[in-house]
């Protein structure tokens, strides 16, 4: 099994996260893998952001859920991270394909549902599995959530996609086995605080593809990938790429 380094909303550790550049930097870097984050604008569209508020990532205050996709035009997403990124938008999901098509980037897209009720989570699935439909034949693409629901109805309407259990140290304290297996998920990504050489034999031996998040030291890196651990979602990846290879 291959191992992955995914950029953890894009490169943000050295462009603004969650926005075209930040994504976009990846190909210049070798990261063929980014994670991202797809929440809903008032108007049903899918945009790319990490909080429920404009407040610490962009020049604006107020709620995502008031806004719709005209609005976006006049938010600047980059300046509070460098004044030479002024001019970065919230990306549409519609945006985010057309850049992963075009650079050839794979995606674990995380479907931040925020509990806005089973009306706009349905929204939000039929939207992201309609513009998933443009990617090119060769994109790769893993949907995350901690919503394990949302991500079972996910599966039941696009089964073509592979989808992982985003797990906290307390769901993974509990029986993840029956929860993974009603979801139908293929992948688990745990909160890497959580994981012990125990615990990632026993998720290996089940059958699951381990990403851990967030992994900011290469140590800690090192440390899961000798334990078995798939993948790496880290602030860092095109310092970590290399580590993609088997020593
Ligand atoms: O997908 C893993 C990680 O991104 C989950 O935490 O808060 O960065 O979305 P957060
Ligand atoms: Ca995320």
């Amino acid at each position: 099994m291959p191992r992955t380094i995914f950029a953890h909303r894009g490169l943000s550790s050295v462009a603004p996260e969650n926005t075209l550049v930040a994504i976009g930097a990846c190909a210049e870097n070798k990261v063929k893998w980014f994670e991202t984050d797809v929440d809903i604008l008032g108007d049903s569209t899918p945009v790319v952001i990490h909080d429920t508020h404009l407040d610490r990532t962009t020049n604006r205050t107020g709620s995502i859920y008031d806004l719709t996709a005209e609005d976006l035009e006049g938010i600047d997403a980059g300046a509070w991270f460098g004044s030479e990124y002024r001019g970065q938008k919230l990306p549409t999901l519609a945006q985010l394909v057309e850049l992963m098509n075009r650079k050839e980037l794979n995606g674990n897209i995380e479907l931040k549902l925020n509990g806005q009720g089973a009306e706009k989570t349905l929204e939000l699935i039929d939207a992201v599995i309609a513009e998933l439909g443009k990617l090119d034949e060769d994109r790769e693409v893993i949907i995350s959530s901690f919503d394990h629901l949302a991500l079972a109805e996910f599966k039941r309407h696009a089964p073509q996609y592979r989808v992982a259990a985003l797990m906290t140290p307390e769901m993974l304290a509990t029986n993840w086995r029956s929860t993974l297996e009603l979801m139908g998920a293929e992948v688990v990504h745990p909160d890497h605080a959580a994981l012990t050489r125990e615990n990632v034999k026993a998720l290996k031996d089940a059958g699951y593809e381990i990403n851990a998040w967030t992994v900011n030291t290469r140590g800690r890196a090192n440390e899961l990938l000798n334990w078995g651990v798939d993948g790496i979602i880290t602030d860092f990846a095109h310092e970590y790429v290399d580590l993609e290879k088997e020593p």
